[in-house]
């Protein structure tokens, strides 16, 4: 423990696994995703944030929200995580990925052994209330096409290692239980 009472890296060593944050816009993904960091950092471990909004403003800044573009976002995110992995380095994605089946083939490029998936959980009536981009509303007036949970589907993990109800919990409680999936 340093003189704050964090972990340090004098402690265990963590496993360089894909912490993989699915949800709806607003759902807290990104929050989350932030918190584990910081957790993490302060603890003395690598780690590295691909937060699906910042990769679309220039990575995969010639990706739309089609289906097809959709998994394409999401294999290249998971080709990135596992690089990072390779190196050593825990990875966090957030990234609304909102099929079943782009989640498994992002686990397939992973491992099944490192990938780590979490459904950030919040009803689409909490997201949009919470709105934090104005993107609900815009969606709602039909200036954003493709919205997820408004012109677009969203399928839930069938069996995802953890459930975060952030209409619940409170980013502390959420860390926890993420920080207990990197053993
Ligand atoms: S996906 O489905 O995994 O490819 O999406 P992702 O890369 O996570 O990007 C989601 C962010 O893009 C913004 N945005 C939209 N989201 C959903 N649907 C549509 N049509 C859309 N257009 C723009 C939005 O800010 C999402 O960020 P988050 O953090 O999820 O709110």
């Amino acid at each position: 423990m340093d003189e704050e009472g964090n972990e340090t890296s004098a402690g265990r060593a963590l496993p360089a696994k894909t912490i993989w944050l699915t949800g709806l816009s607003g759902a807290g993904k990104s929050t989350l995703a932030l918190s584990l960091h910081q957790r993490l950092t302060r603890a003395g471990h690598a780690a590295c944030i691909i937060d699906g909004d910042t990769v679309r403003g220039g990575l995969n800044a010639d990706l739309g929200f089609t289906a097809a573009d959709r998994a394409e976002n999401v294999r290249r995110v998971a080709e990135i995580c596992k690089m990072i992995n390779h190196s050593g380095v825990i990875a966090i994605a957030a990234l609304i990925s909102p099929t079943r089946a782009c989640r498994s083939a992002a686990k397939g490029v992973i491992g099944a052994h490192a990938f780590v998936e979490v459904h950030v959980s919040a009803a689409l009536a909490v997201c949009e209330a919470r709105d934090v981009k104005g993107l609900y509303r815009r969606a709602r007036a039909g200036a954003i096409q493709h919205f997820t949970g408004v012109s677009d589907g969203y399928e839930p993990p069938d069996a995802a290692r953890l459930v975060l109800d952030t209409e619940r919990m409170s980013i502390e409680a959420c860390t926890d239980a993420m920080m207990g999936t990197l053993v």
